[in-house]
């Protein structure tokens, strides 16, 4: 390179930055680089504007005046399609709850496809009575601790949902088993483990296959680039949510539940190994991790043991907010790390959502 290339990529460079931070700071004094600069940052703001109202350097000292939408973020799902794994659980029927009022189109996932018809009536219920927009909603039966399952059912989804790649994913599958670790027998320790924690890796990694198997079949990735030469994010609306447990934090008591225990610390780690890794492509993973829910689960753990009332007696004791939660308070939670708009710098994260347990 000669030194005029140089020079040249260093006005490149300077100009550039002169566009993001605006007249002001740049010293601009005569009237006509004033006009000329406004024009730049105009243009810039119109392109920040195009690139989601993303501005960088925006600070007090640049004149940019955001529109609403740009600060107060939506929550709306319109347009995507979101994946509910253990979609005829307690947990799982609320949230889907949630995504079809926000306007997602679901695929519900679970063992038995039968079961999910009924939630699928209740569902389509739930729009009519509250006079939602209607949304797509399609049962599959799949068995999340099948590798080979998930991909066919990640590569089946799409079919039944106008051809759009499912990019939100709220993934509930799992199950708890008490039993002492003296006595696990191997086989059913590795069987939970295989779908609480491998069901989540194959999951996820389905997902991000076809996004990304999409999206080379569409451009080559080189071209994702702006103008200042950062690179863009392919997928910028994915968001992958797992419910691991505030059980993959803290041990359990009195009830002993290794397998699940380390199933879910293991998910903990899942969600931000995999951020870590598909930071770059824009998919976002996180965890949510639930304290004592009153679903199915956890009442059959309080119905299947004699001392029931006195068990939930010891988990609620040990709970600063001294309750249960309901499936509903972790609606929030979901559409939060769901939205693009509410938590697009946020990845890898686990939100305890535990009414205080963990504190202690
Ligand atoms: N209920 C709680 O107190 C609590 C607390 C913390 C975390 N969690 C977690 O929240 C999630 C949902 O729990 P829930 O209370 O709704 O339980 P649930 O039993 O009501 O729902 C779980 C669903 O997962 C399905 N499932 C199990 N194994 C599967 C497999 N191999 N493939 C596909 N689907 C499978 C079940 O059929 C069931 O419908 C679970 O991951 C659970 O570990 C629950």
């Amino acid at each position: 390179m000669d030194g005029n290339s140089r020079s040249t990529a260093t006005m490149t460079r300077e100009n550039q930055q002169h566009i993001i931070e605006g007249p002001t700071s740049v010293g601009a004094t005569d009237r006509s680089a004033f006009k000329a600069s406004e024009n730049e940052l105009k243009a810039a703001n119109e392109a920040a504007a195009n690139n989601n109202g993303m501005v960088r350097g925006a600070t007090p000292d640049t004149p940019t005046i955001p529109s609403i939408e740009n600060i107060v973020p939506s929550h709306r799902l319109d347009g995507h399609v979101t994946i509910v794994t253990g979609g005829s659980g307690g947990l799982a029927h609320t949230l889907s709850q949630a995504l079809a009022a926000q306007g997602s189109q679901i695929a519900l996932v679970d063992l038995v496809v039968e079961k999910l018809a009924t939630v699928e009536f209740e569902l389509q219920e739930f729009i009519k009575v509250n006079k939602l927009k209607p949304v797509t909603i399609s049962t599959w039966a799949c068995d999340v601790s099948d590798a080979a399952q998930v991909e066919e059912l990640v590569t089946a989804v799409p079919k039944e949902h106008g051809g759009i790649i499912p990019d939100k994913l709220v993934h509930t599958a799992g199950y708890c088993q008490n039993i002492p670790a003296t006595e696990y027998p191997a086989g059913r320790a590795e069987h939970l483990v295989k779908v609480n924690l491998m069901g989540s890796l194959y999951i996820c990694q389905a997902m991000t296959r076809q996004l990304l198997s999409h999206r080379k079949r569409r451009k080559s990735i080189s071209h994702n680039i702006n103008s200042v030469g950062e690179a863009l994010p392919f997928f910028p609306n994915a968001s992958f949510v797992l419910i691991g447990s505030m059980s993959g934090l803290i041990v359990n008591t009195p009830q002993p539940q290794v397998a699940y225990n380390m199933a879910k610390a293991g998910v903990i780690h899942l969600v931000k190994s995999l951020a870590c890794e598909w930071a770059r492509y824009g998919i976002r993973v996180n965890a949510i991790s639930p304290g004592y829910i009153a679903t199915p689960l956890t009442k059959q753990v309080i119905s299947a043991s004699p001392e029931g009332a006195a068990l939930q007696e010891a988990w609620t004791s040990k709970v600063p907010m001294g309750r249960m939660a309901e499936p509903k308070e972790f609606i929030g939670a979901m559409l939060y790390l769901l939205s693009r708009g509410a938590s697009s710098y946020t990845t890898g994260e686990n939100l305890v959502v535990d009414g205080g347990y963990t504190c202690w």
